[in-house]
Protein backbone atom coordinates (compact mmCIF):
# COMPACT_ATOMS: atom_id res chain seq x y z
CA UNK A 1 0.00 0.00 0.00
CA UNK A 2 1.55 3.53 -0.91
CA UNK A 3 1.01 6.75 -0.01
CA UNK A 4 -0.04 8.62 -3.02
CA UNK A 5 2.86 10.14 -5.06
CA UNK A 6 2.10 14.11 -6.37
CA UNK A 7 2.96 15.35 -9.39
CA UNK A 8 5.95 17.03 -7.38
CA UNK A 9 6.77 13.51 -6.49
CA UNK A 10 7.42 12.76 -10.52
CA UNK A 11 9.77 14.90 -11.11
CA UNK A 12 11.89 13.84 -7.60
CA UNK A 13 11.67 10.28 -9.26
CA UNK A 14 13.37 11.03 -12.83
CA UNK A 15 16.43 12.58 -13.23
CA UNK A 16 17.00 16.47 -13.65
CA UNK A 17 18.58 16.00 -17.16
CA UNK A 18 16.34 13.63 -18.49
CA UNK A 19 13.15 14.81 -21.06
CA UNK A 20 9.64 14.79 -19.52
CA UNK A 21 7.28 13.94 -22.15
CA UNK A 22 4.23 14.58 -20.56
CA UNK A 23 1.06 13.70 -22.90
CA UNK A 24 0.59 11.22 -25.48
CA UNK A 25 0.50 13.40 -28.27
CA UNK A 26 3.82 14.53 -27.58
CA UNK A 27 5.07 10.86 -27.24
CA UNK A 28 3.08 9.96 -30.42
CA UNK A 29 5.28 13.37 -32.03
CA UNK A 30 8.75 11.89 -31.23
CA UNK A 31 7.95 8.57 -32.28
CA UNK A 32 7.19 9.77 -35.23
CA UNK A 33 10.81 11.47 -35.48
CA UNK A 34 12.49 8.56 -34.14
CA UNK A 35 11.33 6.20 -36.46
CA UNK A 36 11.64 5.23 -40.50
CA UNK A 37 8.03 5.62 -41.72
CA UNK A 38 7.22 2.04 -42.32
CA UNK A 39 7.80 1.68 -39.06
CA UNK A 40 5.75 4.38 -37.05
CA UNK A 41 3.33 3.65 -39.19
CA UNK A 42 2.74 0.09 -38.65
CA UNK A 43 2.75 0.64 -34.61
CA UNK A 44 0.53 4.21 -35.15
CA UNK A 45 -2.13 2.96 -38.10
CA UNK A 46 -5.32 1.03 -37.49
CA UNK A 47 -7.43 -0.58 -40.22
CA UNK A 48 -9.51 0.97 -43.06
CA UNK A 49 -10.25 4.31 -42.58
CA UNK A 50 -9.29 3.92 -38.83
CA UNK A 51 -12.51 4.99 -37.40
CA UNK A 52 -12.48 2.14 -34.68
CA UNK A 53 -8.72 3.79 -33.60
CA UNK A 54 -10.16 7.12 -33.15
CA UNK A 55 -13.60 5.86 -31.43
CA UNK A 56 -11.26 3.86 -29.08
CA UNK A 57 -10.14 7.02 -27.44
CA UNK A 58 -12.74 9.26 -28.14
CA UNK A 59 -15.62 7.63 -27.08
CA UNK A 60 -13.79 7.81 -23.40
CA UNK A 61 -15.03 11.49 -23.28
CA UNK A 62 -18.92 9.56 -23.37
CA UNK A 63 -18.39 8.32 -19.84
CA UNK A 64 -17.73 10.76 -16.76
CA UNK A 65 -16.83 9.71 -13.10
CA UNK A 66 -19.01 11.10 -10.36
CA UNK A 67 -16.77 11.45 -7.55
CA UNK A 68 -17.41 10.59 -4.28
CA UNK A 69 -15.64 13.19 -1.52
CA UNK A 70 -14.92 12.66 2.30
CA UNK A 71 -13.45 9.21 2.84
CA UNK A 72 -9.51 9.24 3.67
CA UNK A 73 -7.52 8.43 0.83
CA UNK A 74 -4.46 9.26 2.13
CA UNK A 75 -3.22 5.94 1.80
CA UNK A 76 -4.07 3.76 -1.86
CA UNK A 77 -4.31 0.44 -2.55
CA UNK A 78 -3.63 -0.15 -6.31
CA UNK A 79 -3.12 -3.93 -5.56
CA UNK A 80 -4.82 -6.39 -8.15
CA UNK A 81 -5.15 -10.43 -7.56
CA UNK A 82 -5.43 -11.89 -10.96
CA UNK A 83 -5.65 -16.17 -10.77
CA UNK A 84 -3.98 -15.80 -7.55
CA UNK A 85 -1.22 -14.11 -8.24
CA UNK A 86 -0.98 -10.51 -6.69
CA UNK A 87 0.29 -7.58 -8.65
CA UNK A 88 0.86 -3.90 -7.22
CA UNK A 89 -0.66 -2.23 -9.82
CA UNK A 90 -3.81 -2.68 -12.18
CA UNK A 91 -1.59 -2.44 -15.44
CA UNK A 92 0.08 -4.14 -17.82
CA UNK A 93 2.09 -4.34 -20.92
CA UNK A 94 -0.30 -5.63 -24.17
CA UNK A 95 1.19 -8.21 -26.55
CA UNK A 96 3.32 -6.11 -29.03
CA UNK A 97 4.90 -8.08 -31.79
CA UNK A 98 8.42 -7.30 -34.10
CA UNK A 99 9.24 -4.67 -30.69
CA UNK A 100 12.90 -4.72 -32.81
CA UNK A 101 11.06 -2.21 -34.79
CA UNK A 102 11.26 0.33 -31.86
CA UNK A 103 14.39 -0.35 -30.38
CA UNK A 104 17.52 -3.04 -30.83
CA UNK A 105 16.22 -4.71 -27.58
CA UNK A 106 12.99 -4.44 -27.82
CA UNK A 107 10.48 -7.45 -25.52
CA UNK A 108 13.80 -7.46 -22.95
CA UNK A 109 14.08 -3.52 -22.46
CA UNK A 110 10.05 -3.47 -22.35
CA UNK A 111 10.05 -7.07 -19.88
CA UNK A 112 12.70 -5.21 -17.76
CA UNK A 113 11.41 -2.24 -17.62
CA UNK A 114 7.94 -3.49 -16.41
CA UNK A 115 9.72 -5.74 -13.88
CA UNK A 116 11.14 -2.56 -11.87
CA UNK A 117 7.33 -2.22 -11.18
CA UNK A 118 6.06 -5.62 -10.93
CA UNK A 119 3.74 -4.86 -14.24
CA UNK A 120 3.18 -8.43 -16.22
CA UNK A 121 4.53 -8.04 -19.40
CA UNK A 122 2.71 -10.11 -22.22
CA UNK A 123 4.87 -11.24 -24.57
CA UNK A 124 3.52 -11.97 -27.99
CA UNK A 125 3.88 -14.65 -30.24
CA UNK A 126 5.27 -12.58 -32.79
CA UNK A 127 8.23 -11.46 -30.57
CA UNK A 128 11.84 -9.93 -31.47
CA UNK A 129 13.28 -12.10 -28.84
CA UNK A 130 12.43 -16.08 -27.90
CA UNK A 131 10.73 -16.88 -24.76
CA UNK A 132 13.84 -18.37 -23.31
CA UNK A 133 15.76 -15.49 -24.38
CA UNK A 134 13.25 -13.21 -22.84
CA UNK A 135 12.73 -15.29 -19.46
CA UNK A 136 16.85 -15.82 -19.22
CA UNK A 137 17.24 -11.96 -19.18
CA UNK A 138 14.46 -11.40 -16.53
CA UNK A 139 14.60 -14.20 -14.02
CA UNK A 140 11.34 -14.11 -11.97
CA UNK A 141 9.42 -11.44 -12.92
CA UNK A 142 5.60 -11.54 -14.35
CA UNK A 143 5.40 -12.75 -17.62
CA UNK A 144 2.13 -13.65 -19.81
CA UNK A 145 2.80 -15.12 -23.36
CA UNK A 146 0.07 -14.46 -26.03
CA UNK A 147 -0.32 -16.86 -28.26
CA UNK A 148 -1.61 -17.36 -32.02
CA UNK A 149 -2.75 -20.13 -32.94
CA UNK A 150 -0.91 -21.82 -35.75
CA UNK A 151 -2.40 -23.54 -38.51
CA UNK A 152 -0.28 -26.72 -37.12
CA UNK A 153 -1.91 -27.50 -33.92
CA UNK A 154 1.39 -29.29 -32.29
CA UNK A 155 3.08 -25.82 -32.59
CA UNK A 156 0.34 -24.19 -31.04
CA UNK A 157 0.75 -26.65 -27.98
CA UNK A 158 4.72 -26.33 -28.07
CA UNK A 159 5.19 -22.71 -27.90
CA UNK A 160 2.26 -23.03 -24.90
CA UNK A 161 4.67 -25.49 -23.05
CA UNK A 162 7.69 -23.81 -23.64
CA UNK A 163 5.94 -20.88 -21.62
CA UNK A 164 5.20 -22.79 -18.48
CA UNK A 165 8.41 -24.34 -18.92
CA UNK A 166 9.81 -20.89 -18.58
CA UNK A 167 7.85 -19.64 -15.75
CA UNK A 168 5.12 -17.94 -17.38
CA UNK A 169 1.94 -17.26 -15.74
CA UNK A 170 -1.16 -16.95 -17.85
CA UNK A 171 -1.70 -17.81 -21.70
CA UNK A 172 -3.54 -14.76 -23.56
CA UNK A 173 -5.14 -16.62 -26.71
CA UNK A 174 -5.79 -13.52 -29.79
CA UNK A 175 -9.21 -14.41 -30.96
CA UNK A 176 -9.73 -11.32 -33.45
CA UNK A 177 -6.69 -12.05 -35.90
CA UNK A 178 -7.99 -15.03 -38.07
CA UNK A 179 -6.50 -13.15 -40.91
CA UNK A 180 -5.01 -9.30 -41.25
CA UNK A 181 -6.71 -6.50 -40.55
CA UNK A 182 -7.01 -4.10 -43.70
CA UNK A 183 -3.81 -1.77 -42.97
CA UNK A 184 -3.84 0.74 -45.25
CA UNK A 185 -1.07 2.70 -43.95
CA UNK A 186 1.03 -0.61 -44.31
CA UNK A 187 -0.05 -0.87 -48.14
CA UNK A 188 0.91 2.63 -48.79
CA UNK A 189 4.19 1.72 -47.32
CA UNK A 190 4.42 -1.64 -48.79
CA UNK A 191 5.71 -2.49 -44.95
CA UNK A 192 6.00 -5.91 -43.69
CA UNK A 193 7.54 -6.60 -40.39
CA UNK A 194 6.73 -10.13 -40.17
CA UNK A 195 8.05 -10.42 -44.40
CA UNK A 196 11.18 -8.16 -43.01
CA UNK A 197 11.76 -10.77 -40.06
CA UNK A 198 10.71 -8.70 -37.07
CA UNK A 199 8.97 -11.70 -35.68
CA UNK A 200 10.47 -14.82 -36.14
CA UNK A 201 12.30 -15.52 -32.77
CA UNK A 202 9.69 -17.93 -31.44
CA UNK A 203 8.98 -19.66 -34.97
CA UNK A 204 12.82 -20.65 -35.42
CA UNK A 205 13.56 -21.87 -31.94
CA UNK A 206 10.70 -23.71 -31.80
CA UNK A 207 11.50 -27.62 -32.40
CA UNK A 208 7.53 -28.51 -33.63
CA UNK A 209 7.62 -25.38 -36.39
CA UNK A 210 11.09 -26.39 -37.60
CA UNK A 211 9.81 -30.09 -38.20
CA UNK A 212 7.21 -28.78 -40.50
CA UNK A 213 10.04 -27.49 -42.80
CA UNK A 214 11.91 -28.95 -45.92
CA UNK A 215 14.69 -26.34 -44.57
CA UNK A 216 16.24 -24.37 -42.50
CA UNK A 217 16.63 -21.20 -44.63
CA UNK A 218 15.70 -17.62 -43.57
CA UNK A 219 13.01 -17.87 -46.75
CA UNK A 220 11.32 -20.88 -45.58
CA UNK A 221 11.39 -19.82 -42.12
CA UNK A 222 9.44 -16.44 -43.18
CA UNK A 223 7.11 -18.50 -45.48
CA UNK A 224 6.67 -21.06 -42.63
CA UNK A 225 5.59 -18.80 -40.29
CA UNK A 226 3.03 -16.35 -42.98
CA UNK A 227 1.28 -20.13 -43.35
CA UNK A 228 0.67 -20.47 -39.64
CA UNK A 229 0.06 -17.42 -38.50
CA UNK A 230 -3.41 -16.44 -39.66
CA UNK A 231 -5.66 -19.15 -38.50
CA UNK A 232 -9.38 -18.79 -40.02
CA UNK A 233 -10.27 -22.20 -39.03
CA UNK A 234 -9.72 -21.20 -35.16
CA UNK A 235 -13.41 -22.10 -32.74
CA UNK A 236 -13.95 -23.15 -29.53
CA UNK A 237 -12.92 -26.56 -30.54
CA UNK A 238 -9.18 -25.34 -30.07
CA UNK A 239 -10.45 -23.44 -26.84
CA UNK A 240 -10.90 -26.58 -25.12
CA UNK A 241 -8.26 -28.39 -26.78
CA UNK A 242 -5.95 -25.74 -25.30
CA UNK A 243 -7.58 -26.02 -21.74
CA UNK A 244 -6.82 -29.56 -21.49
CA UNK A 245 -3.34 -28.78 -22.29
CA UNK A 246 -2.31 -26.58 -19.70
CA UNK A 247 -2.90 -25.51 -16.15
CA UNK A 248 -2.00 -22.27 -16.98
CA UNK A 249 -4.53 -19.76 -16.36
CA UNK A 250 -6.40 -19.06 -20.16
CA UNK A 251 -7.30 -15.55 -21.39
CA UNK A 252 -9.29 -14.81 -24.16
CA UNK A 253 -8.09 -11.76 -26.06
CA UNK A 254 -10.49 -9.83 -28.10
CA UNK A 255 -13.87 -10.80 -27.08
CA UNK A 256 -16.64 -7.56 -27.77
CA UNK A 257 -19.83 -9.47 -27.69
CA UNK A 258 -21.46 -10.68 -24.11
CA UNK A 259 -22.70 -14.06 -25.58
CA UNK A 260 -18.98 -14.83 -26.96
CA UNK A 261 -17.71 -13.60 -22.96
CA UNK A 262 -20.60 -16.40 -21.73
CA UNK A 263 -18.87 -18.95 -24.67
CA UNK A 264 -15.40 -18.77 -22.74
CA UNK A 265 -16.84 -19.44 -19.34
CA UNK A 266 -18.51 -22.62 -20.53
CA UNK A 267 -15.55 -23.62 -22.52
CA UNK A 268 -13.58 -23.29 -19.11
CA UNK A 269 -11.82 -19.85 -19.85
CA UNK A 270 -10.23 -18.12 -16.87
CA UNK A 271 -10.06 -14.29 -18.24
CA UNK A 272 -11.22 -12.14 -20.73
CA UNK A 273 -9.68 -9.52 -22.50
CA UNK A 274 -11.84 -6.71 -23.67
CA UNK A 275 -10.49 -5.64 -26.86
CA UNK A 276 -10.77 -4.23 -30.58
CA UNK A 277 -6.90 -4.99 -31.12
CA UNK A 278 -6.06 -1.06 -31.30
CA UNK A 279 -8.66 -0.69 -33.84
CA UNK A 280 -6.10 -2.50 -36.18
CA UNK A 281 -8.18 -5.69 -37.09
CA UNK A 282 -11.83 -4.52 -38.34
CA UNK A 283 -12.51 -1.32 -38.70
CA UNK A 284 -15.80 0.12 -37.88
CA UNK A 285 -16.38 -2.08 -34.88
CA UNK A 286 -17.63 -0.88 -31.46
CA UNK A 287 -15.06 0.78 -29.39
CA UNK A 288 -13.78 -1.43 -26.77
CA UNK A 289 -14.94 1.02 -23.63
CA UNK A 290 -18.22 0.87 -25.18
CA UNK A 291 -18.42 -2.86 -25.17
CA UNK A 292 -16.99 -3.59 -21.72
CA UNK A 293 -20.06 -2.52 -19.94
CA UNK A 294 -22.34 -5.30 -21.05
CA UNK A 295 -19.75 -7.33 -20.92
CA UNK A 296 -19.05 -6.87 -17.16
CA UNK A 297 -22.67 -7.34 -16.66
CA UNK A 298 -23.03 -10.63 -18.30
CA UNK A 299 -20.49 -12.30 -17.08
CA UNK A 300 -21.26 -11.14 -13.22
CA UNK A 301 -17.44 -11.19 -11.74
CA UNK A 302 -17.20 -15.74 -12.67
CA UNK A 303 -13.86 -14.68 -14.53
CA UNK A 304 -11.89 -11.39 -14.27
CA UNK A 305 -12.07 -8.93 -17.32
CA UNK A 306 -9.30 -7.50 -18.54
CA UNK A 307 -9.86 -4.09 -20.85
CA UNK A 308 -7.80 -2.51 -23.45
CA UNK A 309 -7.23 -0.65 -26.85
CA UNK A 310 -7.60 3.22 -26.70
CA UNK A 311 -5.92 3.61 -22.97
CA UNK A 312 -3.83 7.09 -22.70
CA UNK A 313 -3.74 8.34 -19.48
CA UNK A 314 -4.26 7.53 -15.93
CA UNK A 315 -8.29 9.09 -15.95
CA UNK A 316 -8.49 6.32 -18.56
CA UNK A 317 -7.79 3.94 -16.96
CA UNK A 318 -9.64 4.90 -13.75
CA UNK A 319 -12.76 5.09 -16.11
CA UNK A 320 -12.13 1.11 -17.25
CA UNK A 321 -11.52 0.10 -13.51
CA UNK A 322 -15.08 1.99 -12.69
CA UNK A 323 -17.11 0.67 -15.25
CA UNK A 324 -16.02 -2.89 -14.22
CA UNK A 325 -12.51 -3.92 -15.76
CA UNK A 326 -9.81 -5.73 -13.25
CA UNK A 327 -7.02 -4.21 -14.70
CA UNK A 328 -6.12 -2.46 -18.33
CA UNK A 329 -3.13 -3.13 -21.05
CA UNK A 330 -1.39 -0.62 -22.69
CA UNK A 331 -0.10 -1.02 -26.30
CA UNK A 332 0.85 2.12 -28.24
CA UNK A 333 2.09 4.26 -25.47
CA UNK A 334 4.77 2.15 -24.29
CA UNK A 335 5.99 1.29 -27.75
CA UNK A 336 6.15 4.80 -28.53
CA UNK A 337 8.07 5.19 -25.56
CA UNK A 338 10.45 2.27 -26.68
CA UNK A 339 11.19 3.70 -29.41
CA UNK A 340 11.72 7.11 -27.94
CA UNK A 341 13.98 5.54 -25.35
CA UNK A 342 14.89 2.47 -24.59
CA UNK A 343 13.72 0.43 -21.72
CA UNK A 344 14.33 3.74 -19.50
CA UNK A 345 11.63 5.36 -21.99
CA UNK A 346 9.43 2.62 -20.82
CA UNK A 347 10.24 2.93 -17.41
CA UNK A 348 9.39 6.81 -17.04
CA UNK A 349 6.04 6.00 -18.87
CA UNK A 350 5.30 3.64 -16.87
CA UNK A 351 6.18 6.01 -13.74
CA UNK A 352 4.09 8.66 -14.83
CA UNK A 353 1.21 6.64 -15.87
CA UNK A 354 1.04 4.84 -12.08
CA UNK A 355 1.35 8.46 -10.63
CA UNK A 356 -1.08 9.84 -12.98
CA UNK A 357 -3.63 6.88 -12.07
CA UNK A 358 -2.79 7.08 -8.39
CA UNK A 359 -3.80 10.63 -8.17
CA UNK A 360 -7.07 9.97 -10.13
CA UNK A 361 -8.25 6.98 -8.25
CA UNK A 362 -7.46 9.40 -5.15
CA UNK A 363 -9.32 12.57 -6.25
CA UNK A 364 -12.14 10.09 -7.58
CA UNK A 365 -12.82 9.24 -3.55
CA UNK A 366 -11.01 5.59 -3.59
CA UNK A 367 -8.63 4.05 -2.03
CA UNK A 368 -8.09 1.06 -3.59
CA UNK A 369 -9.37 -0.89 -7.08
CA UNK A 370 -12.60 -2.45 -5.01
CA UNK A 371 -14.00 0.93 -3.77
CA UNK A 372 -13.19 2.39 -7.52
CA UNK A 373 -15.30 -0.52 -8.86
CA UNK A 374 -17.97 0.68 -6.89
CA UNK A 375 -17.77 4.65 -8.51
CA UNK A 376 -20.73 5.71 -10.57
CA UNK A 377 -19.98 6.41 -13.59
CA UNK A 378 -22.08 8.19 -16.38
CA UNK A 379 -23.42 7.94 -20.25
CA UNK A 380 -24.27 10.24 -22.07
CA UNK A 381 -23.56 10.14 -26.03
C1 LIG B 1 -0.43 -5.00 -31.41
N1 LIG B 1 -1.35 -5.86 -30.80
C2 LIG B 1 -1.08 -7.20 -30.73
N2 LIG B 1 -1.93 -8.06 -30.09
C3 LIG B 1 -1.65 -9.36 -29.97
O1 LIG B 1 -2.45 -10.10 -29.37
N3 LIG B 1 -0.49 -9.88 -30.50
C4 LIG B 1 0.41 -9.10 -31.17
O2 LIG B 1 1.45 -9.58 -31.62
C5 LIG B 1 0.10 -7.71 -31.33
N4 LIG B 1 0.94 -6.89 -32.01
C6 LIG B 1 0.71 -5.53 -32.05
C7 LIG B 1 1.62 -4.69 -32.68
C8 LIG B 1 1.44 -3.31 -32.64
C9 LIG B 1 2.46 -2.40 -33.28
C10 LIG B 1 0.31 -2.76 -31.95
C11 LIG B 1 0.11 -1.28 -31.84
C12 LIG B 1 -0.61 -3.60 -31.37
C13 LIG B 1 -2.55 -5.32 -30.10
C14 LIG B 1 -2.23 -4.96 -28.66
O3 LIG B 1 -2.00 -6.10 -27.88
C15 LIG B 1 -3.36 -4.18 -27.99
O4 LIG B 1 -4.57 -4.88 -28.13
C16 LIG B 1 -3.55 -2.77 -28.56
O5 LIG B 1 -2.31 -2.16 -28.85
C17 LIG B 1 -4.29 -1.93 -27.54
O6 LIG B 1 -4.60 -0.70 -28.06
P1 LIG B 1 -3.75 0.65 -27.78
O7 LIG B 1 -3.34 0.64 -26.31
O8 LIG B 1 -2.56 0.57 -28.70
O9 LIG B 1 -4.72 1.68 -28.14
Amino acid sequence: MTAVKREDALLESIGSTESLIVSYEELEEAARKKLTSGAFGYIRSGAGREETLQKNTLSFSKYSVVPRFLNDVSILDTRVKLFGKTYPYPILLAPVGMLKLADEQADIAAAKAAAKYGIPFIQSTVSSYSIEEIARETGNSPKWFQLYWSNHEEISLNMVRRAEEAGYEAIVLTVDTVMLGWREEDLRNRFSPLKLGYGKANYETDSAFLSTLSDHQHDTIIQGILDNIFHPHLTWKQVSKLKQHTNLPILLKGILHPDDALLAIEHGVDGIIVSNHGGRQLDGVIASVDALPAIIDAVDGRVPILFDSGIRRGSDIVKALALGASAVLIGRPFVYSLAVGGQRGVELLLERLIQETNVSISLAGAASIEELHRLQIVYHR
